[in-house]
């Protein structure tokens, strides 16, 4: 049995939400306690299906992993096993993370090569080019990537072609354990890195240059467990965020900080939206039909990509026409059919869409492609009239936990269903 969304459109969403811990900082704070025997700790765990993947993936290293109510220890023995299996790493690719600690920690490491997915290729020759400049030996073998450093780790100067999120945790993660200094040169410098960053440095790690595009890593000879409280999702407060904005509605995003999402409340607020922050958090609300807005996506501090979907939808039921610019994964419009089902008017033209705002959407059955994919779905069927379905539902539990609850709560018509498959 499958699950979709049933949604019945026109609510205006108004209320609280809360936000848990942000997916793409937890998963890579749990790979990275593989970096130290004994037990860490981390808190501010999100209720999510992929925390669930890294904990089998960790499980099958060795680890003993525990979760409570929003928190996890992860027991890590003193010699892990060394190979994340491609049934897992082919549900999440972040399962790739474990092979910067591994390599650094015990010298081998055997991941299985992710493959293509909803978004794009995704390449790793910038992890594989990163850490085989730290001394290891990399090659590809019957689908698994096969690392090995028998001599351990040696600092260098790496430069990324492009600040890709994985390649700096990954190339991060080795360097803090490896002889000598690292730089990192041309890194991501997403706030979740900067989470990361701030663990490994909990753990005994020298880093400088946190929140830069500069990380300069001191090799350290070895690591202790540390207990960490997980920085709040800014992709799922801009998800609420762009809610608001799109129902004509009125939320206040508990744990929600705009200083991570500066570019995306901007547009919001050209949109139309009134956006003012609260002790804890801040409040997105909106009285009248938002305005298009133009957006290109960038590595941070530019606009996420994983808000473009959210984009799409808005911009389906603005006033006026838009272009949206897809700057970082190549495959990311292909959720845009599912959009023009409901009715929305969207010319994709490479990396570019062209979208003219309709008055209204109108319900259909659609599939979500991926998480934000999926999110976006649901918003746009917030805003349509009539039933839309959202098959495949699965994606958007692996990044937003208690989504449907949280929706019902602000007033959305939403039910999950089983589905027989077929
Ligand atoms: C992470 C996030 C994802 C987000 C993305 C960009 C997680 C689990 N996922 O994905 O939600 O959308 O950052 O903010 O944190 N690339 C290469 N070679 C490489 C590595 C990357 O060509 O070795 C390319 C990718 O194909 C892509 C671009 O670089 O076009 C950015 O990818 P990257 O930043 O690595 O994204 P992820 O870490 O996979």
């Amino acid at each position: 049995m499958s699950e979709r969304l049933r949604i019945i459109g026109g609510a205006r969403l108004h209320g609280e939400v809360q936000v848990a811990g942000a997916k793409n900082s937890v998963l890579k704070l749990m790979a990275a306690t593989l970096l130290a025997p004994g037990t860490s700790r981390i808190r501010n765990v999100p209720d999510i299906a992929d925390v669930a993947i890294m904990t089998d993936l960790l499980t099958r290293l060795g680890c003993v992993v525990e979760s409570q109510k929003g928190s996890v220890t992860i027991d890590v023995p003193d010699e892990p096993g060394h190979r994340a299996d491609y049934d897992l790493v082919r549900k999440m690719r972040a399962s790739i993370n474990v092979l910067g600690p591994l390599v650094a920690r015990i010298g081998k490491a055997e991941v299985a090569l992710p493959g293509g997915d909803a978004i794009g290729s995704r390449g790793l020759d910038f992890h594989l080019k990163g850490l085989m400049s730290l001394g290891a030996h990399a090659h590809n073998e019957h689908g698994y990537i096969i690392a090995n450093a028998p001599d351990g780790l040696h600092g260098a100067e790496l430069f990324l072609d492009f600040p890709s999120v994985g390649a700096t945790e990954n190339l991060l993660t080795a360097a803090v354990l490896a002889k000598g200094t690292t730089t990192i040169d041309n890194a991501a410098r997403e706030p979740d890195i900067v989470d990361l960053c701030e663990f490994l440095i909990n753990m005994g790690a020298r880093i400088d240059g946190l929140g830069t595009s500069l990380l300069t890593i001191h090799g350290v000879e070895c690591l202790q467990p540390a207990d960490h409280h997980t920085l709040p999702d800014r992709i799922v407060a801009g998800t609420w965020a762009f809610a608001a904005a799109i129902t004509k509605g009125d939320i206040t995003i508990k744990g929600g900080r705009v200083e991570d999402l500066e570019l995306p409340l901007e547009k919001l607020t050209s949109a139309g939206a009134i956006v003012t922050s609260t002790e804890d958090g801040f409040r997105v609300k909106m009285n009248s039909r938002p305005h298009s807005i133009d957006v290109a996506t960038l590595p941070y501090p530019g606009f996420p990509t994983d808000l473009q979907p959210m984009v799409l939808a808005l911009n389906a039921i603005a006033d006026g026409t838009a272009i949206v610019t897809e700057n970082v994964f190549e495959g990311r419009f292909m959720f845009v059919n599912e959009l023009v089902r409901l009715g929305a008017e969207i010319n994709v033209d490479g990396h570019h869409a062209a979208i003219r705002g309709v008055e209204q959407l109108s319900g259909a059955p659609v599939a979500a492609t991926d998480i934000r994919a999926g999110a976006g779905l649901v918003l746009a069927g917030l805003i349509s009239e009539g039933t839309t379905l959202v098959e495949d539902s699965f994606h958007i539990d692996r990044g937003y936990p208690n989504f449907v609850e949280d929706l019902r709560r602000l007033g959305a018509n939403i039910v999950r269903e089983k589905v027989e498959d077929e």
